[in-house]
């Protein structure tokens, strides 16, 4: 009998405060048995993302929350070591909802397999998961934008970020990050290429910085900040620029349902600005195009993502604490098992 280490959410957290691992308790206990349309998996990597924030919060959401004592929801690349779903087999390295566990059972409709020679398996919790995915369809769907345009970009060296500002460069712009440290800075610009990047937390007067990096104003503003930040930018949007609100990083500790999240709408008045709110899930049935797209940048070497790895199914409250306090460089990974030859 497999046995398995899993994650259990001790109970949803109110309040102000980062997750840690005293909010969870690491079980070990057998490892369940497929039943028909499952697999039994064993994880190599779990994604670590933002949204697990509100799914561990009581707050009203887009999807149902975990409960206290239900295994910690997420998704992971994994081999298939028993099967009882046709067309696949033992041996197959699939992603999908797995939780974080090391060993649990995986089914439709989030599984399904990777395809090893588009890239490392790594790839499809990063560029060529969600997160690509995210940045591919909110900025070309909703963001429109068109070469000589100035793309400024939040969380620049992030998973998304860092998607987002290639993507972009490829769609023949002029393109700024901010994001939130030295290191970070000199990521986005020496790795990403993007054309200009500020470090918001260091700076003294975030909106007149922003204002030199863009003196011709900011066309598209993909956020995935909000808050303070995201007030920064709105004096310096272009007239018809579009604002993609892809996340709101500064709102997730606590899930701030009575902020208010724009003080000066004179702005978007005066630059007649779109401002569209973005879901992945809303573009699923156009998941495969978008997928083929990134792969085929991926393989001509303009589409890149670093990742920060933690080691160990042990890691992983750690890990989503270091994510959503900004720690993170690229996609945030757990390595739970080795990748198979
Ligand atoms: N709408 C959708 O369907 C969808 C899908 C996927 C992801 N998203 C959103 O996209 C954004 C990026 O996700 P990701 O997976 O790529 O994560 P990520 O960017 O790799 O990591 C989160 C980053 O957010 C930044 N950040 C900004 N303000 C922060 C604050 N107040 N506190 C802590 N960190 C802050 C940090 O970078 P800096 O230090 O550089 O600021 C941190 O590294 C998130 O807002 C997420 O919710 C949305």
């Amino acid at each position: 009998m497999t046995t398995n280490r899993r994650w259990i959410l001790r109970a949803p957290i109110d309040g102000a405060r980062l997750p840690t691992a005293a909010d969870f308790e690491l079980q070990t206990c057998p490892a369940e048995t497929p039943g028909e349309g499952e697999v039994l998996a064993r994880a190599i990597y779990l994604s670590m993302d933002p949204y697990m924030r509100g799914r561990i919060s009581p707050a009203r959401n887009y999807s149902a929350g975990v409960a206290a004592g239900q295994l910690m929801t997420g998704r992971a690349v994994a081999e298939v070591l028993e099967s009882r779903l046709a067309g696949y087999a033992p041996g197959d390295i699939v992603t999908g909802e797995l939780g974080w566990q090391a060993v649990g059972l995986m089914r439709a409709p989030t599984l399904r397999k990777v395809d090893r020679r588009l890239a490392p398996i790594s790839s499809f919790l990063g560029l060529l998961g969600l997160p690509g995915l995210t940045a591919y369809f909110a900025l070309l769907d909703l963001g429109l934008p068109r070469p000589g345009d100035t793309v400024l970009v939040t969380a620049a060296s992030g998973a998304v970020g860092s998607a987002v500002g290639q993507i972009a460069r490829l769609a023949g712009c002029r393109t700024i990050a901010l994001a939130g440290s030295a290191a970070k800075i000199a990521y986005c610009l020496d790795e990403l290429r993007y054309d200009a990047a500020l470090d918001y937390r260091s700076a003294s007067d975030l909106t007149s910085a922003i204002g030199r990096l863009a003196p011709l104003g900011v066309n598209v503003f993909f956020d995935s900040a909000g808050g303070s930040v995201h007030q920064a930018v709105l004096p310096h949007l272009a007239v018809h620029a579009r604002v993609v609100i892809c996340g709101v990083m500064s709102q997730y500790n606590p899930i701030a349902q009575s902020q208010p999240s724009v003080y000066n709408l004179r702005h978007l008045l005066v630059s007649r600005a779109e401002v569209k709110g973005f879901l992945a899930h809303d573009f699923e049935h156009r998941f495969d195009e978008g997928r083929a797209r990134l792969a085929q940048w991926i393989r001509e070497g303009s589409l890149r993502c670093r990742e920060t790895v933690a080691e160990g199914i042990e890691a992983a409250p750690a890990a989503l604490h270091a994510l959503l306090a900004g720690d993170n460089v690229g996609k945030q990974l757990v390595k739970v098992s080795q990748e198979p030859r």
